[in-house]
This record gives structure tokens, sequence and C-alpha cells, in this order.
């Protein structure tokens, strides 16, 4: 919250020296005149340190804060709040999706945490939100969030000509797959597509919006997702191609009709290779396949395993790339597999 004094346009200077002189002067935002019901007043900006009232005055919350300047970083917008040993904690990147700003903040900065959600607000005006993330959590890939600053989590992130409506405390959101989700928009056209883990469309959408595919069939099992995901695409106007399953991929997938058939989701990947290599034409298909590997395994376990699955179904397998989406955590990495399978 931004706060504000109220004062009588007269004595606002001497509230402004003691507000220095007590370092609860928000530097920040400028001191402006308002006109309420109760008469004309100077807003003195002040920081949490001003409490609830200062000197009978009582502390409000300030609609539509002007800021003086935009700080030049997190870091450096802290200096006069932090100490030392806090400043080296403050957090060096964090997630914009849409007007929503997510960020990691250590423990250390528990009590800090407002301040540092203000600081970022001040640097990015055109965001509402501050959100603290936790982590991504459990099959359903639902992120651990707190709200910090502003009311609404949902918003629309605009990607590569794409919208991509969501809560941000309800559904993830991977900037890493950012070229994973470029290169399926270059793919498909023409053909039939089941994506197993549709979530809220991070890969099936920008494929429909870009390359057109004759049909797209986008399988989620959680509820939340799903319901993103068919906001998002009516928003991206894809309705006459796209069909949206709301279930458990390994008993709701079609058989025998796909030509492309996307994996996106990574801890338990292989064990809906069976389901998958099922969902593509009997003569074969291309499967993009994800898995978290450990990097000294990333060249034969992934392909071990799609090698299994195939073998086990009579099928054959060309692998026609491997490559890095992102490093997912010391020494691991988050890999997909193209594999072309066939009679
Ligand atoms: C990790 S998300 C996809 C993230 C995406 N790769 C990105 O760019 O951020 C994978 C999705 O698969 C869904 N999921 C997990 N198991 C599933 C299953 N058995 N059937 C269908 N969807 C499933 C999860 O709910 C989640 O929304």
């Amino acid at each position: 919250m931004y706060r504000v004094i109220r004062i009588a346009t007269e004595k606002g200077e001497d509230l402004r020296k003691k507000a220095i002189q007590g370092k609860f002067l928000d530097t920040s935002r400028k001191i402006r005149k308002v006109r309420t019901e109760e008469g004309n007043f100077l807003e003195i900006p002040v920081t949490e340190a001003a409490g609830e009232r200062v000197e009978g005055f009582r502390v409000f919350e300030q609609e539509n804060p002007e800021f003086l300047e935009k700080p030049g970083s997190l870091k450096e917008s802290l200096k006069s709040l932090l100490s030392e040993a806090e400043l080296a904690s403050v957090p060096a990147g964090w997630q914009i999706l849409g007007d929503i700003i997510i960020v990691g903040i250590p423990e250390i900065l528990e009590n800090k945490k407002t301040r540092i959600a203000e600081a970022l607000l001040l640097m990015y005006p055109k965001c509402r939100t501050v959100v603290r993330d936790f982590g991504i959590e459990g099959q359903f890939r639902q992120p651990k969030r707190e709200l910090l600053l502003g009311s609404g989590t949902e918003t629309v992130n605009k990607e590569h000509g794409c919208f991509f409506k969501q809560d941000v405390t309800k559904v993830m959101y991977s900037k890493g797959n950012l070229q994973e989700r470029k290169r399926m928009s270059r793919l498909g056209e023409g053909e039939i597509i089941v994506d197993m883990f549709a979530g809220i469309g991070y890969f099936s959408i920008p494929m429909a919006v870009h390359s057109r595919p004759k049909k797209i069939i986008g399988i989620e099992i959680n509820p939340e997702s799903f319901a993103y995901l068919k906001e998002n695409i009516r928003l991206n106007k894809v309705e006459d191609i796209f069909v949206p399953i709301c279930g458990d991929c390994s008993k709701v997938a079609p058989e025998g009709t796909a030509d492309r058939v996307l994996m996106g989701y990574v801890g338990t990947t292989h064990h809906y290779l069976g389901p998958a290599i099922k969902a593509l034409k009997k003569s074969g298909g291309i499967l993009h396949y994800h898995e978290t590997v450990p990097e000294g395994l990333a060249r034969t376990r992934p392909q071990e395993r799609i090698e299994k699955a195939a073998c086990k179904l009579g099928k054959k397998v060309e692998i026609l790339e491997t490559h890095r989406v992102k490093k997912y955590s010391p020494g691991v990495f988050h890999v997909v597999v193209d594999a072309r399978i066939y009679e």
C-alpha cells in the first residue's frame, strides 16, 4: 500500500521536515495537493515506518500515487531501507506476466517484502500487482504464491502474437520455455495434433495461431488450467481448429489420429509414452517428448525410454533432434527430444 498523511497546506513543510528527520518520508512519490469532501490538503507520502498515525495525523492509503522518477535498479532504490546484508539478498531477477510482477524473495527479507514490492511497482508503472513466488508443486504444476501488493492476480500476457489469460496464483507459466513455445509455433501446418499436457495452451496456442494445423486436441487434467485453456482458445480465435478435453491424457487421448504429439510435461513424462505413441496415426508421426534429466544422461536416457515404449508397441524410432529447453536445477536439464515413430 502507498501511504500518505493529509495535512493543511500551510503545515505541510513542517511535517515534511519531521518526516525526513524521522526517516519515514517516501522520496519516490510526489507531494501533491488534493481536494476532498473535508477540504483541500497536501498529501505527504510516507513509508511503512510511519505506522498508522503520525503526531495525531491518520495515515491513509493513497489512490493513484505519482512517482518522482524511475529508480535505476531495485537494489539502488532500496539502499536507504535495507542493511548491507539484506541488500546482498535482494532478488536480481523477476518475471513480468501482463501487468503482474512475480518475484522470489528470500526468507531474510521477509519483513521487507512489501517495500521490495513497492520498489518494483515504481520501476514498472504499468504493473499493478506484485506476487511472491515460492515455486511450483505437484502434478497440476500449481504455483505457491503470496500476494504482496495490488488486488488482482488474473492477467493477460501477450507473447509472440498470442494471448495467455491466467491467474498467476493458480497456474504456472515458465519464462524459460519461451524458445520452445516459439519453435512449436512454426510446426504442425495442416496436421492433426494431440497436446497431451496442454496447460493453458502454452505450446498449442502458438501452434494454432501461427501454423494453423488442421485440428488440435488439447488435453488438460487440472480444471483451473483447463478453464483458462478454453478462454485462451477463444481469445486467440482458434475455436475452429482447437478441441479442448479435460481429463487424464493416459485415459482420454484419442488413438490412431495424430501426425504430431506434444508431451510438454516433466517429471514422469515417460509413463505417458505408451498413450502418446498410440495417439499417433498407425503409420506413425512425430513425438515432442520432454524430460528433466541429469546432464550426463541427456543424450541417452530420454531416447532409450522412447525406444523402449515404441518397441513394446511394435514401432520403430528415428531420433531427429534433442535439445535443451532450460536448466532445471543444478546439473539437471529440461530437454526435448523430437522423435519419428514409424512401423
Ligand atoms: C508443466 S505444464 C506445461 C508447462 C509448459 N511446458 C510451459 O511452457 O510452461 C503441464 C500441464 O500438464 C498437466 N498435466 C499433468 N498431468 C496430466 C495428465 N495426466 N493429463 C493431462 N494433463 C496433465 C498439468 O496440470 C499442467 O497444466
